[in-house]
């Protein structure tokens, strides 16, 4: 007899197997017990006939507790009733750890009491469906940028530098001098492609964000992928074929898991038609202003959930604003040609209200006016002098961008709130569990 994992009941339909498993809920009548299961590939049925196992069996069915772990013994069949399409009717159980009364019951409870349960909260249908998706998203995005020629670059985690400004950085001590943990792995990536043409980096980020939002995190995880020898036009034709990628690779991988979730895999479809829309920051902000929904929006502002909400709306599709204020945006992106108040970059901004996906630029390339930039931005010039180097043996016009992993997958996944996306959030007032 085999021992398989739920997932696998395809292959073994009408043969005995074993499986270790965890009880999630359970019903019984005199007859009959139903003991619904998982073992972390999947969740199914297990269904108990009295007349059929022997008396100790069908009792202990009956008593079991929910988050008993066990193994059983029975026969995979198709149940066309169920997500999943099989059950197994079981012939033999063995405990192998008994379980407290266990704090999440099926009844409703409150997201703080979830959030301070979260170790055991992850191992509902829900949680679980987002972790696959998560765990895909992460697999195709190596096999993307593999195929792509991009080799995997790691930035450090611990640094003296500040890409996105000095407001949200976490200080810490760097034994007798002072250090942050990394905003972004932007400017390591860019010594990267220097090095290796085309790189991306793959790691958790920082930010002492102080606003409580559904869309931030203070630690989140963000792919950063850097090419030399690239222009912003070709970068955002990357971008998008990621995106897509994704959303395919998702589609492809995670049926069973967008089965759970309830989203609409139509409308994921959709987002693997390219090329998505590209506007300017100025008709943006007409756009916005024209709509009369946005009272005193002036040109210059930075555009909150509500005006990205509004514009991707407007296109029912991921769209691109490109070429925002050269005020509003970080002190590396490169100047406009001909326009001095703007930078060439872009951000992508989901549907559905799910907000900025990607922020990316072409980068400066000249290293006086880099070092203008980093001055006005009130940083501290001797910490960026590696970073000008690289402008001063060798520059090349390059371009790069960083996609958010729990912002694509809360917008993939359809979830309200940027916590489900990830398995421990740091967020505002919470660092338990
Ligand atoms: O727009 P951001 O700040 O850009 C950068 O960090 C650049 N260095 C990227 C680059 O060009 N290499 O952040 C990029 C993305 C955002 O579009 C968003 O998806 C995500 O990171 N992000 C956050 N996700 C969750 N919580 C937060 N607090 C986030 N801040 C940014
Ligand atoms: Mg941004």
């Amino acid at each position: 007899m085999e021992t398989i994992s739920i997932i696998d009941s395809k292959n073994h339909v009408n043969q005995k197997v074993k499986i270790g498993v965890w009880l999630t809920n359970k019903r019984s009548s005199g007859k009959i017990a139903f003991l619904q299961l998982r073992d972390g590939s999947a969740y199914f049925q297990g269904v108990v006939v009295k007349n059929n196992v022997e008396p100790e069996v069908f009792e202990l069915a009956k008593e079991v507790k929910q988050e008993t772990s066990m193994y059983v013994v029975g026969t995979i069949h198709e149940d066309s009733r169920s997500h999943f399409g099989y059950e197994i009717e079981i012939e033999d159980i063995t405990v192998v750890g008994e379980s407290e009364d266990y704090p999440i019951t099926p009844k409703e409870h409150g997201t703080d009491f979830l959030m301070d349960h979260r170790h055991l909260w992850l191992r509902s249908k829900k949680q679980f469906a987002n972790m696959q998706v998560r765990n895909e998203i992460t697999r195709a995005t190596f096999e993307f940028f593999n195929q792509e020629g991009f080799i995997k670059f790691d930035a450090p985690i611990l640094t003296g530098s500040a890409p996105e400004g000095t407001t949200e950085l976490f200080h810490t001590e760097y034994f007798d001098k002072d250090a942050y943990l990394s905003q972004s792995g932007q400017l390591y990536a860019e010594a990267g492609a220097m090095a290796y043409g085309k790189v991306f980096t793959f790691g958790p980020t920082f930010r002492a964000e102080k606003s409580k939002t559904r869309r931030h995190l203070i630690e989140f995880w963000m792919i950063e992928p850097e090419m030399a020898f690239m222009h912003q036009e070709e970068s955002l034709e990357l971008q998008e074929r990621y995106i897509a990628y994704l959303v395919q690779s998702v589609l492809d991988h995670c049926d069973y898991a967008l089965t759970l979730l309830g989203r609409d895999k139509g409308l994921l479809k959709n987002y693997t038609k390219l090329p998505y829309p590209r506007i300017s920051y100025d008709e943006a902000v007409k756009l916005l202003q024209d709509s009369g929904e946005f009272d005193g929006l002036e040109w210059g502002a930075d555009f909150g959930s509500p005006e990205e909400t509004y514009l991707a709306n407007h296109f029912n599709q991921p769209v691109f604003v490109v070429n925002y204020p050269k005020a509003i945006k970080p002190f590396y992106m490169k100047p406009h040609p001909t326009r001095e108040d703007l930078v060439v970059c872009a951000d992508l901004l989901a549907p559905e209200g799910y907000g900025e996906i990607i922020g990316g630029s072409e980068r400066a390339t000249d290293a006086a006016y880099l070092e203008a930039q980093i001055k006005k931005a009130g940083l501290n010039e001797k910490d960026y002098q590696w970073y000008l180097d690289l402008r001063r043996y060798g520059s090349v016009p390059h371009s790069g961008f960083g996609l958010g992993l729990e912002r694509m997958v809360t917008w993939i996944t359809g979830e309200e709130h940027i916590r489900e996306a990830i398995p421990f959030p740091r967020m505002l007032n919470r660092i338990y569990p």
